[in-house]
């Protein structure tokens, strides 16, 4: 992508954060953002039967709709959740909704690009990234994210990872198709090839791509949003 399309991107998709965070809340119905990932739950199920005090990260975390149901889950047992978004308005919500849940102990916030991020060796039990990594520049950069994210990782951790692919943008009124704004467009065979090169020495716990459709305000006119849904989720060895 040249870097003025990147930019032009990087900007639609703040706007767009930026007005639905602060105009709508977590864990509230009315948009996608209310209720946490089921498989971001099921996963951090299975790495608590084994241990009960984890580190977690959630990579491109927005309001915090999965890290505050994890801290929540995690309260009492001296874990961490740290939420690392790029905008200022998803981590002041995140800030926000911590201390409406009480969970402000254990969450810790951080502002910053995923792709650019260090994370100590092994340090993480769990990371989630979900509708994440389909903002960084380039196929390139996902592969060396996934590198760190990797290496960030305590042995028996899992890393939970959606991501949408071969990403369509059509005109609610017109129905028109247009060029969608979005920083890594990968086509789903593609995403999937990655994350199992990626992951080839990990067990997969779970992979699944599903077709979706949501309405959004992130041009002048309403769009839909239609793209496959790529859902990764692995375990990495001792
Ligand atoms: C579709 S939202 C998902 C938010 C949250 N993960 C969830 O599932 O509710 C994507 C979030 O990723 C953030 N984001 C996009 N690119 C990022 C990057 N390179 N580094 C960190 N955060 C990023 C956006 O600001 C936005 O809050």
């Amino acid at each position: 992508m040249q870097q003025a399309d990147f930019e032009k991107a990087r900007k639609a998709e703040a706007s767009y954060h930026d007005e639905l965070y602060s105009e709508n809340d977590i864990l509230e119905p009315g948009t996608w953002m209310a209720k946490p990932v089921p498989v971001v739950m099921e996963m951090l199920e299975r790495l608590l039967r084994f241990k009960s005090r984890l580190e977690v990260l959630d990579l491109g975390c927005g309001a915090g709709r999965n890290a505050i149901p994890v801290a929540l889950r995690l309260r009492h047992t001296g874990s961490t959740v740290t939420g690392l978004d790029l905008l200022d308005e998803a981590v002041e919500k995140l800030r926000e909704n911590a201390q409406k849940y009480k969970v402000e102990d254990m969450i810790r916030v951080e502002k910053g690009d995923a792709e650019h991020t260090q994370l100590s060796d092994g340090k993480y039990d769990y990371i989630i990234a979900c509708g994440c990594l389909e903002h960084v520049s380039s196929e390139q950069a996902l592969i060396n994210v996934l590198e760190r994210m990797k290496a960030g990782t305590a042995p028996g951790g899992i890393h939970c990872i959606t991501m949408n692919t071969g990403i369509e943008e059509i005109e609610a009124d017109s129905g028109r198709k247009l060029k969608p704004l979005i920083e890594l467009n990968l086509p789903t065979d593609r995403a999937l090839t990655l994350f199992r090169q990626a992951y080839e020495d990990w067990n997969v716990l779970a992979q699944s791509s599903v077709l979706q459709s949501i309405p959004e305000e992130k041009y002048d006119k309403p769009t839909q949003f239609r793209a496959c849904s790529v859902l990764f989720a692995v375990q990495k060895t001792s």
